[in-house]
């Protein structure tokens, strides 16, 4: 059982799933100076770069990066903060075991800016999304949900760092939930064998 994290940036949610000692075997970044590389080095993982602007097409990126993964025959692989959008033929390859997570309360506010754009429509609750990977980009059967408040004094950033908290608590449990075999899949919609909550509320800070 093993977990190749794909990033592209700071890695926090990375260093989230080393914290909670889920077996990581290695990170790959599309990005040479990500800082979470240095991170992962940090702890013993095997870390490399797969740079997109090495590769004519998204075609030929994707599959160095699948080559890269595959090296290391994981049971998942993890987004984590991996800025790429991903071919459809990389997706069916691994089919069932790709997993992301966005900062957002999916399908509202795919995509990017995603802070901002809650703000900016007024939403009073936010949140973050773990969910199976599909072609279409920021969705796919839903996995777990984390709900925080939007406060009237919030900007872009105090609400990504509300985020961010539970970004850290969802993605560990949804990945265990994965590795353990309990997740269950019927008409879009993700069950979890033994009832674990796929909701969290925090009202915290
Ligand atoms: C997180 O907000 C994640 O949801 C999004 O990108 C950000 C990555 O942050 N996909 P980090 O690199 O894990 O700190």
């Amino acid at each position: 059982m093993s977990i190749v994290v794909l990033i592209s940036g700071r890695g926090s949610n990375m260093q989230a799933l080393l914290a909670a000692g889920l077996p990581v075997s290695a990170v790959i970044s599309n990005v040479a100076d990500a800082a979470g590389l240095a991170i992962g080095r940090s702890h013993g993982l095997a870390t490399c770069t797969v740079a997109h602007r090495d590769f004519a097409s998204r075609e030929d990126f994707d599959a160095a990066l699948a080559d890269e993964i595959d090296r290391h025959a994981p049971t998942v692989v993890a987004l984590a903060g991996f800025m790429r959008v991903l071919t459809p033929a990389f997706v069916r390859h691994y089919e069932g075991r790709l997993i992301n997570i966005h900062p957002s309360l999916l399908p509202s506010f795919p995509g990017l800016d995603t802070h901002a754009r809650a703000l900016a429509a007024g939403v009073k609750v936010h949140g973050c999304t773990v969910h199976f990977v599909t072609a279409q980009l920021d969705h796919g059967p839903i996995i777990i949900q984390a709900v925080v408040p939007v406060r009237p004094d919030d900007t872009a950033a105090t609400l990504a760092a509300r985020v961010l908290r539970q970004e850290h608590i969802v993605y560990p449990r949804a990945l265990q939930w994965v590795l353990d075999g309990r997740l269950v899949i019927g008409d879009g919609v993700v069950r979890v064998r033994g009832n674990d909550a796929q909701l969290v509320y925090s009202d915290r800070d």
